[in-house]
């Protein structure tokens, strides 16, 4: 498998992520019911664009063989896009603690595996023929708006189904969303993206030495 890095494949890569969902309308709506219900727990009025989908993709892309965890999968636009960019569905688990959002992603992607949960008991929700196959984890929870303490839950589960991996996380701080120190992570910026709203960028934290 071929991994979306050049700028050909990106622009590739956006324009296939660029390609509305079935169901867009719903997607968006939903989101934006979601929204008024837990504006904390969604962090965002409406999905990701397909221009940050195609960087959050570039970044997460794993080696052959491994498989993609996305944590806060939403109504699905990232897996969507690496779909798109030609990671296979049995290759791809997505976590997703809303319901209907749950119901939404297991119509919408056939072949994905699809778990209705909180992302902090990732190590205890995913199934055992994925356990150690883990090759990057997806983190579109927006983590900035919790404690340290609870920042920590998520890091602890990420690194337990993960381990000495990292993970990549999206946001639209203009700084890093996470005290990277406090949580003994080494934080670099890898992207950035004004063409979302709001504009955002890819982190990826690693666990320092
Ligand atoms: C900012 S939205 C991102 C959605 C999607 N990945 C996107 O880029 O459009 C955050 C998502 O994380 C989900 N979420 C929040 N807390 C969660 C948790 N503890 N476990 C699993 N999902 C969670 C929300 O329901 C929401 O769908």
């Amino acid at each position: 498998m071929t991994p979306p890095n050049g700028t050909s494949s990106l622009a590739v890569d956006e324009k296939s992520a660029a390609t509305p969902p079935r169901k867009s309308g719903r997607g968006a709506l939903l989101f934006f019911r979601r929204w008024l219900a837990h504006p904390l727990r969604m962090g965002s009025i409406i999905p990701s664009s397909a221009a940050l989908c195609a960087r959050v993709v570039r970044q997460a892309w794993p080696k052959d063989g491994e498989v993609v965890l996305e944590l806060g999968s939403g109504t699905g636009v990232v897996a969507r896009a690496l779909l798109a960019a030609g990671l296979p569905p049995d290759r791809l688990v997505v976590v997703e603690i809303e319901p209907d959002m749950v119901e939404m992603l297991r119509e919408t992607l056939p072949g994905v595996t699809v778990i209705q949960g909180d992302a902090r008991e990732a190590a205890r929700l995913l199934p055992a023929r994925f356990q150690g196959r883990i090759g990057s984890v997806i983190c579109g929870i927006p983590l900035v708006l919790l404690p340290v303490p609870e920042q920590r839950r998520f890091i602890d589960a990420m690194n337990a189904v993960a381990p000495g991996r990292g993970f990549i996380h999206f946001s639209y701080c203009v700084t890093s969303p996470l005290p990277y120190k406090k949580h003994q992570l080494v934080a670099k910026r890898e992207e950035w993206t004004p063409l979302n709203f709001p504009p955002a960028s890819v982190w990826r934290y690693t666990p320092s030495a």
